[in-house]
């Protein structure tokens, strides 16, 4: 049975005092109503973590995450976030390649496999996030571009470290916009994925893999597509700012 998650990413949004009522509210809402198994994941902005740290730390079903990490260990990058500080500070998980990473910072897919892999060899579990733009939609063979996303920047992993990837499928075309990719999109792309995972790996890391959708949840979106057979949760932007909106697209899960 594959790890069902529900991860809220707030990229570039709270205050610090904010940040502290937003993961309060969260962690007390899951505590008091969420009866089923699933990982909540809050990736704050990174300079909140060890602060945000105290607040889960007696609650295992909420975890931080940071929102990307550089591809070195250390080093002269002004402004950059390694691997093995997020260890230092008891980070469980890092997002890699985010649509906004790679679109406004130029990260490639081989960037991107080089923070997995430092990533992963620091403790850290990759949700590795991969989706095509409208425009790859219309006019491309857009399945076998996100398929290539996976191939170039984690089909080196040996099956043992691919198990520990989780990926996170966020269309572009749906990010920021209301626009949620229909079940049946999802779905499709999903089960794509996992056949693509399937041929490199093998079924039984395939099956194991949790794969999230990410793009416009709400919780008027999240129970159906949650109900997909191959969608594990969700990776959820604009809608984890609210502790109320949030705990119920968790409770869809
Ligand atoms: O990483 C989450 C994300 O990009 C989706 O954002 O605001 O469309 O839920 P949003």
């Amino acid at each position: 049975m594959r790890k069902k998650i529900v991860a809220g990413n707030w990229k570039m949004n709270k205050t610090l005092d904010e940040a502290l009522a937003l993961t309060s509210e969260v962690v007390n809402m899951v505590n008091d109503e969420v009866t089923r198994d699933v990982q909540v994941i809050l990736c704050p902005p990174a300079l909140y973590l060890t602060a945000l740290n105290k607040y889960v730390e007696n609650s295992p079903r909420v975890a931080l995450g940071a929102q990307n990490c550089h591809q070195k260990a250390s080093g002269a990058f002004t402004g950059e976030i390694a691997a093995p500080m997020l260890q230092s500070i008891g980070i469980q998980y890092v997002l890699v390649g985010h649509s906004e990473r790679r679109q406004y910072f130029g990260e490639t897919n081989a960037q991107l496999a080089e923070k997995v892999d430092l990533s992963l060899a620091h403790g850290l579990t990759p949700i590795f996030c991969c989706g095509e733009s409208l425009d790859q939609r219309q006019n491309e063979d857009f399945i076998g571009f996100v398929k290539n996303q996976l191939t170039e920047s984690l089909f080196h992993l040996t099956a043992e470290d691919f198990s520990k990837i989780v990926i996170a499928y966020e269309p572009i075309w749906a990010i920021g916009t209301g626009l949620t990719a229909s079940s049946a999109q999802a779905q499709d792309m999903h089960a794509a994925l996992r056949g693509h995972i399937a041929d490199q790996y093998g079924a039984e890391v395939a099956e194991g893999t949790s794969i999230l959708y990410g793009g416009s949840v709400s919780a008027a979106s999240a129970e159906e597509l949650f109900a997909c057979p191959d969608v594990d949760g969700g990776l959820v932007g604009g809608a984890s700012l609210k502790s109320r909106e949030f705990t119920n697209i968790i409770k869809a899960r």
